[in-house]
C-alpha cells in the first residue's frame, strides 16, 4: 500500500466520512440493522461529531480510506476501509489518542470478534456488556476501557505514514 497521511478532516470531508463507516461496518458486519440513511449519517457527523470530537482522516493520495472521531475520555468513530485494513491505519489512529489522554473508552459489537481483539491487542480490556436494548441497531454491545498503565511506550515516531 503506498503510505498514507493523516489530516484533520473539516466539513466538507463528512459525507465521505459517513460512506467511509457505511462501506466498513456493512463489510465487518453484514446484516447489521440500517437504521439511518447516509444523509442523516452526513448530518450526524456535521452537526455532532464536527462540533464535539478531533476527526482525523487517513489519505491514501487523495482518497479518504480511514477515520476516526474522538473527545476527551473517549473513542467515538473508528473505520477503515476493508481493502486498507491490515496496514497499521487504525494503530496510528488509537496511538494518536493514547498520546492525547491518560485513558478513553469506546463501544463496539460483541459480534465485531475482529474489533474486539484489536482493540485488545491495544491494551483496551472490557468495562461492561448490554444486550443492545439501548442501541439503535438493537445489537448486543460492549464497553472496552484503555487507561495509560505506567510502563506504557510512546508510539509518535511510529513510520506507518508518511
Ligand atoms: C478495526 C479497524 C478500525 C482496525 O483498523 P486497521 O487499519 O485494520 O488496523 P491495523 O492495520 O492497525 O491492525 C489490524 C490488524 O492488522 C495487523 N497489521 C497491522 N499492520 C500490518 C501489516 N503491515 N501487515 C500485516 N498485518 C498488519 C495488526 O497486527 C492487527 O492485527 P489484530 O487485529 O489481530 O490485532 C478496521 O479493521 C475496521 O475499520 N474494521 C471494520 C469496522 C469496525 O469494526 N470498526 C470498529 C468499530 S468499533
Amino acid at each position: 500500500m503506498a503510505l498514507h497521511k493523516t489530516i484533520p478532516l473539516q466539513a466538507q470531508h463528512m459525507l465521505e466520512a459517513a460512506k467511509l463507516r457505511r462501506i466498513a461496518l456493512w463489510h465487518r458486519l453484514p446484516g447489521l440493522r440500517d437504521v439511518h440513511s447516509l444523509h442523516e449519517d452526513r448530518d450526524y457527523w456535521v452537526t455532532h461529531l464536527l462540533r464535539t470530537c478531533t476527526i482525523l482522516g487517513a489519505m491514501v493520495e487523495d482518497r479518504l480510506v480511514g477515520v476516526i472521531a474522538y473527545r476527551q475520555g473517549w473513542i467515538e468513530q473508528l473505520y477503515v476501509l476493508p481493502d486498507f485494513q491490515c496496514h497499521g491505519i487504525g494503530s496510528l489512529f488509537i496511538y494518536r489518542v493514547q498520546e492525547a489522554m491518560d485513558e478513553t473508552r469506546l463501544w463496539t459489537f460483541q459480534r465485531n470478534a475482529p474489533a474486539r481483539r484489536f482493540y485488545e491487542r491495544h491494551g483496551f480490556a472490557a468495562d461492561k456488556e448490554t444486550d443492545g436494548s439501548g442501541n439503535e441497531e438493537r445489537e448486543p454491545d460492549i464497553l472496552y476501557h484503555w487507561h495509560r498503565p505506567p510502563d506504557w511506550t510512546s508510539h509518535a515516531s511510529s513510520t506507518a505514514e508518511t
